[in-house]
């Protein structure tokens, strides 16, 4: 990144330790991290490195043991219950591995749930459009793919033009070419939007399109890579 672009969240020192009994685990060890507006950061590393404990830090789903969070001016770290539901609901859009989809709406209306209760949402169909779904509105999920439920949670989760889009491991239910299919939508929202976004993921082909990689290992980021350049879809080989 040429520019110096703000950053969207700042972490700092932030540690998450889980104690089952007299055991305690270390999930995340004095991580420091900043997203900037608008740019692309995926992350990489084997299992149990702490990759989701700090999506959810960062998403405001769960409280780290110490250290802090910011998103922009708000202190997420001290914020009450209240508070960062706010916050969820008004700047973060998540997708998880499984779509959690409601199987009696079809795919417009599994959108407009969530339009109906944002503040400047785009319409249900301009999000569908936005992920290639333009024909499939009237679809219930049961009559579309894997690949094509877990766009429709994209256009869910973008629908209210979230400053942040949180995906873990979207794809892992997912075959290769259709997951895919996915990447491409979440980084068409990435450029179209400049909805700063986060990605863990094992497809490590979208490494190139990513305006940084950061591995991942025992509860660290061991590892950053800064790509000058961010290539453009078409030239990466997945
Ligand atoms: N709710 C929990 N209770 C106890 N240990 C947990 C919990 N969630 C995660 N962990 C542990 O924290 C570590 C990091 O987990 P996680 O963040 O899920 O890693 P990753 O997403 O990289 O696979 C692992 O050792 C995991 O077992
Ligand atoms: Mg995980």
């Amino acid at each position: 990144m040429g520019d110096v672009k703000p950053a969207a969240l700042k972490g700092r020192a932030l540690t998450k330790i889980y104690k089952m009994g007299a055991v305690e685990v270390t999930a995340l060890d004095q991580v420091d991290l900043d997203l900037y507006e608008g740019e692309l950061v995926v992350f990489l590393g084997p299992s149990g490195s702490g990759k989701s404990t700090l999506l959810n830090i960062l998403g405001g789903l769960d409280q780290p043991t110490s250290g802090e969070v910011r998103f922009r001016d708000h202190d997420l770290t001290h914020a009450t219950d209240r508070a960062l539901t706010t916050y969820r609901r008004e700047h973060v859009g998540f997708i998880f591995q499984f779509y959690n989809l409601i199987p009696s709406l079809t795919a417009r209306e599994n959108v407009a749930l969530v339009t109906e209760i944002a503040s400047d949402p785009m319409h249900p169909a301009e999000a569908l459009a936005l992920v290639g779904l333009s024909e499939r509105q009237d679809h219930f999920p049961s009559q579309l793919s894997g690949g094509e439920q877990q766009r429709v949670a994209v256009a869910r989760a973008i629908a209210k033009r979230p400053a942040l889009l949180l995906c873990d491991e979207p794809t892992g239910a997912l075959d290769s070419k259709t997951g895919i299919l996915v990447l491409e939508a979440i980084l068409r929202v990435n450029n179209e939007l400049g909805t700063t976004t986060a990605i863990i993921t094992h497809n490590a082909g979208i490494a190139d399109v990513a305006d940084r990689v950061l591995f991942f290992g025992d509860g660290r980021i061991v590892e950053t890579h800064v790509n000058q350049t961010r290539r453009a879809l078409a030239e990466v080989t997945w």
